[in-house]
């Protein structure tokens, strides 16, 4: 398709002054055909109000609206405050010479702000267009048909020489079509808003859009307003008719991802019979035709369809503009392009230049602003830009924390605020703030960061409409500038020390709790501390109430002290931890006077008793002195219930500590529990020997089931020579010195038979559970005491008491303990001063009857049995059956 040049040539380009201060710098003039453009820049006019005449020879009129719609101009502004104003060249005021030049001349009146002084600039301009037959302008606002005016020559006979007469045709009607006709002259066409210029050789008729006679027609799926007309015109004898029809359209534009298309019928029924030929198809832009390559550049396609051209265009197009709207008090943008379409059709001999102007805005399209947080906590500073905007927005202010600041009050408070602008035409704004600002908040999330907040609520307009919107942003910046709380504890000799380094954290933040306590002021006055900004130390005597007893042994006791650190704002746990401390201290004394003293502590295992009401033996003799966390007691060994015992040499004074029950206990104490501690004073011969003081907690537990009459034994660890108190399962770990000897008893509860007998077979010790672990200490080999060490265990006698109902069930031996310290182990002195033992025995149960295989008869050299009596010598059976041997363990034991 071959380009088709319109006489479209600059004739001339004149601009007069009609003030002497009036420049033409900011305007210009251009012929696009059968339209001319003026363009009054932005920098001239700079937003003052403005006034439009169309001017000729004779007139200055005013363009209003309406009557520029009537007339044939068009105005209108561009985001860049540019005013465009267009005409056509067959507008009202333009003169026309012969249908091939044309002048336009336009003025701008201005007022200039601030004093509103008028500035007048006038601008003409001459254009050269050859036209067609018949030129439809379809302009934004109006629709117009140019069409030639073939008024016939009348050729009178030829034989005469009669000069051709031309008729004298005039105006006489229109018919408008709306589609039904209608009849109206020119004068009241012209006052309902039309416009009608005849000249002998063309008649122009022009139409606003939204006239009540125009209507719509659907031609290809696209809608187009249909201005329609007949003008007959008539001499006294002949007339003339002139049919006008423009059809424009006014849909066919969609979107589709980010192309435009925009499609327009080839043959628009209205206008053309079925026989036309397309000779041109141009697409321009703003009034301007494009080059193909023009179009390649820009992406721009045209493409036929069977009925239709379609343009395709895509968003963003250097040659439309985005606008910026608020919906929902979102921002969105919306692109507006105007492409121009211009067809040459040939109908016969008649050629038909069709040209529409087509403004597409496309739908509004959310475009949230990005937050770009180029915060580096290190820095202390936050640094955010916040984009992208067009440039019709415009940033009023901005609210930090809850302070509205206008932009000018942050550029005094010296805070950093800079507007960006990006080559692609949007911008940004980039804002720093401080984190020492007080409107930054600062919250912590977690023990060791805080974390730095900012909240910004950015006011903008859009311009020209001064739409108000706003965006909010949330910064926040963790930085782990924070110095964690740490503490520690220690133990004395006879008191918990407790370290506390505050870190960062301010001190009156961090809480300390012992026990259940929290630490105040008042608490603190009763413990020794020290304390600065940065250190806290305190130190809690091991009989102090926050201290809880886990367990009290003959040496001593273990107390332990649960001590949390946390913050008090957050609730934060900065650490917890339990200190577990042994204090050997002498809790009971027996005074060769007879006078035997006793500190009981309170036993976290027994949180119901009060020490206040515990008593010996006879319930009268309570402590001499109590609070909630021990009992003091002090009595003769001839009161009080103690009961006096001779054995061989030494005299035994026993007596309990026990917690008389008078009131029912709550459902949630184990009723199995019970509290009592012997306290017993052994002298020999006429020594006083210091105190020997067990203290046990006592489990009865629910009584384990026998078993279905099996004979079963167990290993039991005496308190003491006497055996008649023992450890029980709870009791272990059981503490002794190392210098204790231990008392050990294997025997057979509540079985009647008399003819059975319990005979030990070897007895060991280990450092583990485990009884085949090593190193091991043979106690006890094949009956008798280890030969390789004959001193260190050795066997006591049983005798019938109200416990022991028949001596052959039972066996007792002795262990010196010290007998660890360098046996068949390599290890050092050292490690073996506080060791952990176990003792295992294998024991095998005799029947008196079965002797056949003799194993269970068996003689020891009698230089091991001391202490023994001939029930030492057991009776072994050799074919004894694998049933009946045992095995026992016990353990661990903690030797010091
Ligand atoms: C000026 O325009 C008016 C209105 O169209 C017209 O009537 C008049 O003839 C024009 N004057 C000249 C000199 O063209
Ligand atoms: C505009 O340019 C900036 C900077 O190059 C870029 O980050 C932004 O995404 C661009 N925006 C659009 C809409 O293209
Ligand atoms: C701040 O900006 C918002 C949003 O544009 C606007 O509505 C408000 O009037 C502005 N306030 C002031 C005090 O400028
Ligand atoms: C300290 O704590 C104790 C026990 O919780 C409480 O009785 C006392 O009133 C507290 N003292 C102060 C000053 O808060
Ligand atoms: C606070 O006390 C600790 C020891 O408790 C000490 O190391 C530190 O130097 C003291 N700090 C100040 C500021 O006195
Ligand atoms: C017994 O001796 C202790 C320690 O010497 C003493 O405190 C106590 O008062 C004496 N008791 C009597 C009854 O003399
Ligand atoms: C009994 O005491 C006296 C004098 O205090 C002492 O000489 C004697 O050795 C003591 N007897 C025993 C068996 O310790």
């Amino acid at each position: 398709m071959g380009c088709f040049e319109i006489g479209a040539l600059w004739l001339m380009v004149t601009m007069i002054s009609i003030h002497a201060h009036t420049s033409a710098d900011g305007i210009q003039a251009e012929c696009l055909g059968n339209r001319v453009q003026f363009i009054l820049s932005g920098s001239l006019s700079a937003g003052s109000p403005l006034e439009l005449y169309a001017v000729n020879d004779t007139q200055t009129v005013l363009l209003t609206p309406h009557l520029a719609a009537q007339c044939g101009y068009t105005q209108k502004s561009d985001p860049w405050g540019n005013m465009i104003v267009s005409a056509s060249i067959q507008s009202c005021y333009a003169e026309n010479q012969g249908d091939k030049e044309f002048r336009v001349a336009m003025q701008f009146k201005l007022y200039e702000f601030p004093t509103l002084s008028e500035k007048v600039h006038e601008v003409f301009k001459f254009c050269s267009h050859t036209m067609t037959s018949r030129e439809i302008l379809c302009e934004t606002n109006f629709m117009e048909v140019s069409v030639r005016n073939a008024i016939p020559e009348i050729k009178t006979a030829p034989v005469q020489q009669l000069p051709t007469v031309i008729p004298n045709l005039q105006l006489w009607k229109i018919l408008l079509y709306t589609p039904e006709e209608k009849s109206f002259n020119k004068e009241t066409l012209q006052a309902m808003g039309y416009n009608v210029q005849s000249s002998p050789t063309r008649l122009v008729m022009r139409s606003p859009y939204n006239m009540v006679e125009t209507f719509v027609q659907n031609v290809d799926d696209v809608d187009m307003v249909v201005f329609k007309s007949v003008v007959l015109f008539r001499d006294r004898w002949m007339m003339t008719i002139v049919e006008s029809a423009a059809a424009c359209p006014i849909n066919g534009a969609s979107v589709v991802g980010q192309m435009i298309y925009w499609q327009v019928p080839l043959h628009i029924t209205p206008l053309v019979s079925l026989e036309v030929e397309i000779l041109e198809v141009h697409v321009g832009i703003n009034g301007r035709r494009l080059t193909p390559e023009e179009m390649e550049s820009r992406n721009y396609a045209v493409t036929f369809k069977e009925s239709h051209v379609v343009v395709e265009i895509p968003i963003g197009a250097a040659d439309g503009y985005y606008k910026s709207h608020v919906l929902e008090d979102q921002y969105h943008v919306s692109y507006t392009i105007e492409p121009m379409l211009e067809l040459l059709w040939k109908e016969g001999e008649d050629e038909t230049t069709y040209k529409v102007l087509f403004p597409i805005t496309t739908p509004l399209t959310p475009w949230p602003p990005q937050v770009t947080d180029y915060t580096q906590p290190e820095q202390r500073v936050f640094d955010v830009l916040l984009g992208y905007f067009l440039p019709d927005v415009e940033l009023l202010n901005i609210t930090i924390g809850s302070e509205l600041h206008t932009v000018s009050e942050i550029i005094i408070k010296g805070i950093n605020l800079q507007e960006h602008s990006f080559p692609n035409d949007t911008k940004a704004f980039a804002l720093q703030v401080h984190f020492s600002e007080p409107y930054v908040q600062i919250k912590m999330f977690r023990p060791d960061v805080r974390t730095y907040i900012l909240d910004l609520v950015f006011g903008f307009v859009i311009l020209p409409e001064h739409t108000a919107f706003s965006h909010s942003v949330v910064l926040e910046a963790p930085l782990a500038d924070i110095v964690l709380p740490h503490a520690e504890g220690s133990c004395n000799e006879d008191s918990f020390n407790i370290y506390v380094k505050y870190g960062s954290t301010p001190s009156s933040q961090v809480k300390i709790k012992l026990g259940r306590l929290e630490l105040n002021n008042t608490i603190l006055q009763q413990y020794e501390h020290h304390s600065n900004e940065t250190h806290f130390e305190i130190i809690v005597p091991f009989l102090a109430p926050v201290v809880a007893f886990e367990s009290v042994q003959l040496s001593g006791i273990i107390g332990r002290i649960d001590v949390k650190m946390y913050d008090s704002l957050n609730n934060w746990n900065f650490r917890e931890f339990s200190l577990a401390c042994p204090f050997f201290v002498i809790l009971s004394e027996c005074f060769s006077n007879g006078t035997v003293t006793v500190v009981l502590p309170k036993l976290e295992l027994f949180p119901h008793i009060l020490p206040g009401e515990l008593s010996l033996r006879d319930p009268s003799c309570k402590p001499s002195y109590s609070q909630d966390y021990f009992a003091y007691f002090l009595f003769g060994v001839t009161t009080c219930g103690t009961t006096r015992k001779f054995v061989e040499d030494t005299m035994i004074y026993e007596n309990e500590i026990t917690w008389k029950r008078d009131v029912l206990l709550p459902e949630t104490v184990l009723p199995e529990q019970e509290y009592r501690f012997t306290v017993s004073c052994v002298y020999i011969a006429n020594a006083t020997q210091s105190m020997i003081f067990h203290a046990v907690s006592h489990f009865k537990k629910p009584h384990a089931d026998a078993g279905n009459g099996e004979l079963t034994v167990s290993l039991r660890l005496s308190k003491d020579v006497v055996f008649r108190l023992f450890y029980h399962d709870g009791d272990y770990p059981v503490l002794k010195f190392l210098k204790q000897p231990l008392y050990f008893e294997v025997g057979m509860d509540h079985f009647k038979d008399s003819r059975v007998a319990v005979v030990l077979e070897n007895c060991w010790a280990t450092l583990s559970k485990d009884k085949e672990s090593k190193p091991r200490w043979s106690l006890i080999v094949d009956g008798c005491a280890n030969p390789k060490d004959p001193e260190q265990t050795i066997f006591h006698p049983v005798m019938a008491d109200d416990r022991v109902d028949i001596p052959d069930h039972f066996k007792r031996f002795e262990v010196k303990t010290f007998a660890f310290k360098n046996d068949e182990s390599s290890e050092s002195e050292d490690d073996a001063l506080a060791r952990r033992v176990f003792v295992h025995c294998d024991v095998v149960i005799c029947h008196v009857e079965n002797t056949a295989g003799g194993r269970c008869y068996k003689e020891c050299p009698a230089a091991q049995n001391l202490v023994g009596s001939s029930s030492n010598r057991v009776r072994r059976s050799s074919g004894f059956s694998e049933e009946a041997l045992q095995h026992v363990s016990i353990g661990p034991i903690l030797l010091i």
